[in-house]
């Protein structure tokens, strides 16, 4: 069978370069594609003093083109500032690739989201953002919209199993409806944890599960 990808993609896709975890890596973020289900993770070195990419990793659970965007991305970032590594685009990696399949997309797309996150956590973690708007109700909602039920590979929002969202003085209180002995009922605390935790605003992210 020949495949609709050109020799580069294809030596990315086998041969993927950063790929893995970091230990303790200053910023990091799990993003999922609301197209596909799949997910990817991205991991984050950066000097505090000149905020370069000292060195990044990512796990993929895509497809062929988010391997090799992941790959060619990871590459693209190492050693640029984050306001720099911010400005790469999906269309710049395709294209780094000797282009992709149309239909392929929002594979490329979801590697860039996942830089994008884990750039945007460490600045968060860091108290480098620019906007201090306060938590609301929406917001949360907003970034429950990037946490992946693993049953179903959408959202945990579109699956409707947030049951209740409360923000009271810096605590936000999340209610699942699943049970808490669920096989997924950590890795989705786990998630939720780490997208809500690193509002500016948010001292304690607590997930209950129904029962
Ligand atoms: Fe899901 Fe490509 S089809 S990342």
């Amino acid at each position: 069978m020949k495949f609709p990808y050109n020799e580069k993609v294809l030596e990315h896709f086998r041969h993927p370069h950063n790929v893995g975890k970091l230990d303790n890596p200053d910023g990091k973020a799990t993003e999922g594609s609301p197209a596909c289900g799949d997910m990817i993770s991205v991991y984050l070195k950066v000097n505090p003093g000149t905020k370069i990419i000292e060195d990044i990793k990512f796990e993929s659970y895509g497809c062929a083109s988010n391997i090799a965007t992941g790959s060619i991305i990871t590459d693209m970032a190492k050693g640029k500032t984050l306001e720099q590594a911010k400005k790469i685009t999906w269309q710049q990696a395709t294209e780094a690739l000797g282009g992709l399949p149309a239909i392929k997309a929002h594979c490329s797309v979801l590697a860039i989201e996942g830089l994008r996150a884990a750039i945007q956590n460490y600045e968060e973690k860091h108290g480098i953002i620019t906007e201090k708007k306060p938590t609301t109700l929406e917001v949360v909602n907003n970034r429950l919209k990037k946490v992946m039920n693993p049953l179903t590979g959408l959202d945990v929002v579109k699956t409707n199993i947030i049951k209740k969202i409360e923000i009271n003085k810096g605590k936000v209180f999340i209610t699942v409806d699943l049970p808490s002995n669920h096989q997924f009922a950590n890795s989705i605390r786990e998630e939720i944890k780490e997208k809500i935790e690193p509002l500016w605003d948010v001292e304690e992210v607590i997930v209950d599960f129904v029962e």
